[in-house]
């Protein structure tokens, strides 16, 4: 691939922090892969077990081009990764759906998580980290550890999967339209996650860092924002984590 460069570990605490910590001296594009993390970090403070070197853990950095219009941490860069790991996970015949605002299930249990962090400074340029974890071949035994229902894509497919090939596979459909991403912001991929995004039109459980309420999931705006309706009031969200009722 061209313009990418690779940066790979053995072991690293975390992709982000190390992505986070030498940003000044990581170039646009660049891919830090570990093949296992200390201290894997999850959505919302929660840890993301990073121990089995044939599951998938990496982090791409990415900075705003100076002419772009919209910048980097407003056109919801993980909103476009779920699409694209969805696109990949199809490849191998499965069928993923997106939760809001970015985690990938198949058959309602959790197999990639994506975790953005920014890196803003005064009159600087956005820069963001862009994480993502991929079950690709876990145990059962790992499977029951985690704290929500997952899976697993060897689980779902009963064969063992090649990490590389799904991560070249991954990441060349990501920047394949990347940058028309940058250009477009979310009204590019809006289709294309609606379309795997099956909560929509129902009730869920919306939990946010200090409250739980129920509430219906009306749609996803222009901007990725999901639209709620509680009771007769419409409120659109930006954060928050869905569960179906
Ligand atoms: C989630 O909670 O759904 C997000 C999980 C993100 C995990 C990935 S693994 C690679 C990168 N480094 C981390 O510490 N976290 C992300």
């Amino acid at each position: 691939m061209k313009n990418i460069n690779f940066i790979n570990f053995e072991e690293l605490p975390s992709t982000n922090t190390y992505a986070l910590t030498n940003i000044d001296n990581l170039s646009d594009k660049t891919v830090i892969v570990a093949n296992i993390q200390k201290r894997g970090k999850g959505r919302l403070g929660r840890v993301w077990i990073s121990d089995n070197p044939e599951n998938l853990y990496f982090t791409i950095v990415l900075k705003s081009p100076k002419n772009l219009k919209v910048k980097l941490p407003f056109v919801n860069p993980t909103q476009y990764m779920a699409v694209i790991i969805c696109e990949t996970l199809e490849s191998y015949g499965v069928k993923p759906q997106i939760k809001w605002p970015n985690d990938v299930l198949v058959d309602g249990k959790k197999i990639s998580g994506i975790l953005a962090e920014a890196f803003i400074k005064a009159d600087d340029l956005p820069r963001i980290v862009l994480g993502v974890g991929v079950n690709l071949n876990s145990t059962p035994e790992e499977i029951e550890k985690i704290d929500q229902k997952a899976t697993s894509l060897n689980l779902e497919l009963n064969k063992k999967i090649d990490k590389k090939l799904f991560l070249d596979k991954l990441l060349e459909n990501f920047f394949e339209k990347y940058d028309e991403f940058l250009l477009q912001g979310f009204p590019l991929i809006k289709e294309d996650y609606i379309q795997r995004s099956p909560f929509i039109g129902k009730e869920v459980t919306i939990s946010s860092l200090n409250s739980n309420f129920n509430a219906v999931a009306e749609s996803i705006l222009d901007d990725g924002s999901l639209r709620i309706k509680i009771g007769d009031e419409f409120k659109n969200l930006n954060a928050g984590d869905l569960t179906l009722i």
